[in-house]
């Protein structure tokens, strides 16, 4: 099994819990909790995949970048739920019969990582970063960037509370949720017995993906993800080689099952041309038939007045490469992955055009990655709509 071999150290620095309570005590009542999710609406999911995989339909993956505790309101979920309905909505006349499988950001995605542990604040001092609600604050100050392990049963609290304000908002399209698995003491105590002997699954969403900072193959983040039953997606960024796909595949879809894994590529518009091929080749010397979903997002931030940003001339310009290059390699582009809130913000900027506006507070309320707004969203799945119909 994965877990027996030799696990390198995580890439990033993981939380240091110490100051903040008692982690052993959080991860034993987590083990107590129920599962959030059932290993039979993982294994839906799987098989919805697999069809995707096999030749119909989209996915879409989106939400926010980082879910907030305080915004875990029934409104709020159920505007989410909708704009995610929406946008499968247009996808609609280009996924096929099959249709698009609607995968949010959601439910559980409250820790982000982080390529720097610490941050100035505005006094000039140092803090801890924020590592998303799961973790710590997002108020820059030494107390409320202490990581905190009771945070981790609230990330549990909120995801059931989500969960449920998704139940009762009864889409057109079953939402089902994912979040990046990187905190193991979360994540292990909820990994329970998948039903059939010896098999495991995570209970804590129906889809884990593992993050551009975590891929390593030998690591312990990829080791988890190997573990578990459900399907699982790997970001991969610009220093992605081909030799990372193909130890990804040997770990973590062993059989090459369609529906397992999903790559998901964020390259950036003028890195995408360079890289994709490459990644695609790898996969197929493997043997291996991945998902191949565009986030068109994480390679295109920039950083503008002290904001971080991203322009959807950008984002557009990437995922509609995405598919005329993947389509090029013979290799079916089966989603988008985005970072989206139906809330009205401007956090992304919608012109290349220089000089850029100004960013206002007032509109940029993300806890971590810009997101696009509900015309900005729009905007990016009607273009990827539009090339996959060329
Ligand atoms: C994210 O999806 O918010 C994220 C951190 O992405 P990546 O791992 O691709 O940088
Ligand atoms: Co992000």
């Amino acid at each position: 099994m994965p877990l027996s071999r030799p696990v390198a150290a995580p890439a990033v620095p993981m939380p240091d819990w110490s100051a903040g309570g008692d982690l052993a005590a959080v991860v034993a009542e987590l083990a107590r909790r129920p599962a959030l999710v059932s290993f039979a609406a993982t294994r839906a999911l799987r098989e919805r995949l697999a069809e995707v995989a096999t030749g119909g339909g989209l996915v879409l993956h989106a939400g926010d970048c980082a879910e907030l505790f305080a915004e875990v309101l029934p409104g709020l979920v159920a505007r989410k739920a909708a704009q995610l309905a929406e946008l499968a909505t247009i996808l609609a006349g280009v996924a096929g019969p099959a249709g698009t499988v609607v995968v949010g950001r959601i439910a559980g995605q409250f820790a982000k990582p982080r390529s720097h542990p610490t941050e100035a604040a505005a006094d000039g001092t140092r803090v801890p970063i924020y590592m998303g609600d799961a973790v710590n604050g997002l108020a820059a100050t030494p107390h409320a960037r202490t990581p905190r392990p009771g945070r981790l049963l609230l990330a549990y609290d909120k995801s059931a509370e989500v969960l449920a304000h998704l139940a009762a908002a009864r889409t057109p399209h079953p939402v089902f949720t994912s979040h990046e698995a990187l905190l193991h003491p979360y994540e292990e105590p909820l990994v329970r017995p998948a039903g059939i002997a010896g098999t495991a699954y995570a209970s804590s969403a129906h889809l884990l993906w593992v993050g551009e900072r975590t891929r390593q193959a030998d690591g312990p983040h990829v080791a988890l993800a190997a573990r578990i039953a459900n399907p699982v997606a790997v970001k991969l960024g610009p220093s992605a080689r081909p030799q990372d796909v193909t130890a990804l595949v040997e770990a973590l879809d062993p059989g090459r099952e369609p529906g397992r894994l999903a790559f998901v590529t964020r390259l950036g518009a003028g890195r995408v041309a360079e890289s994709l091929p490459g990644l695609l080749a790898a996969a197929r010397r493997a043997g291996a038939r991945p998902l191949w979903l565009c986030d068109p997002m994480h390679g295109n931030t920039e950083r503008h007045g002290g904001y971080k940003i991203r322009v959807v001339d950008r984002v557009v310009a990437e995922a509609r490469s995405f598919v005329r290059l993947a389509r090029r390699h013979g290799v079916r582009p089966a989603g988008l992955h985005l970072e989206i809130t139906p809330d009205d913000v401007a956090e992304c900027l919608d012109h290349a055009g220089r000089p850029l506006p100004g960013i206002d507070p007032s509109r940029y309320r993300t806890g971590c990655d810009p997101r696009l707004n509900p015309e900005q969203a729009r905007r990016v799945v009607t273009a990827f709509a539009r090339e996959l119909a060329r």
